[in-house]
């Protein structure tokens, strides 16, 4: 069986995580979140370990969503992915699983850009902050947590800030992606829209 990839980049809570999931059933392939990598070392920052030594020691067995899906973790993520030999230290294993035959996806922030540059179909998912931010809001209160509006609004913009402003693989689209802007759309159209655009390349 042949590899297939596709690559679906963004800010955080712009619907990457949902709209990859649901390509990837569409599809019949696998899928990464390579975010969750990022946390697994961010939670072993919050531990007292080094950020490097940590990514060189990251297991399969580590990345354990429920556990890692904490602001404070996504904080910490988003600190030990400015640092270069952590960035490189994961890239084996997000491009081995890239090549799985049968097909992938990954989402993440480099992914067509850096990781997979040569991905069959390359995605960018974005949405406004303000509109992420509700989002997340509504996302968090969900699940019993007691945050406000405002804070998860400065939250958003501070790691879209360093995600975007950061030397090494900065957050920005691939020049073959395709945009796909979820502001004003509901989940299944977005999802439509990225199935029709990797159809396309299909
Ligand atoms: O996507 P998620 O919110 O789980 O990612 C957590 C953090 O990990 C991001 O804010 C970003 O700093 C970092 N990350 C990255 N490159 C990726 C995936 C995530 O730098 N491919």
């Amino acid at each position: 069986a042949q590899s297939f990839t596709i690559a679906i980049d963004g800010p955080a809570a712009a619907g990457k995580g949902t709209i990859s999931k649901a390509v990837a059933r569409h599809f019949g392939f696998a899928h990464l979140d390579t975010g969750l990598l990022y946390r697994a070392v961010g939670a072993r920052l919050l531990s007292g370990e080094d950020a490097v030594e940590a990514a060189l020691a990251l297991r399969a067995e580590e990345i354990d969503e429920n556990r890692l899906r904490t602001a404070e973790v996504a904080e910490a993520a988003s600190k030990v992915a400015v640092i270069k030999e952590v960035r490189a230290a994961l890239v084996d294993f997000q491009r081995a699983f890239a090549r799985r035959a049968g097909g992938a996806v990954l989402d993440g922030r480099d992914i067509g850009t850096v990781i997979c540059p040569d991905a069959e179909a390359k995605l960018f998912v974005t949405a406004s902050a303000e509109c992420r931010a509700e989002r997340r809001y509504l996302e968090l209160a969900e699940r019993g947590f007691d945050v406000d509006r405002g804070s998860v609004l400065a939250d958003v913009r501070a790691r879209d800030a360093r995600d975007s402003e950061r030397a090494v693989a900065p957050l920005r689209p691939a020049e073959d992606a395709v945009v796909i802007d979820t502001t004003e759309m509901s989940i299944e159209e977005a999802i439509a829209q990225a199935v029709r655009a990797v159809e396309a390349r299909h």
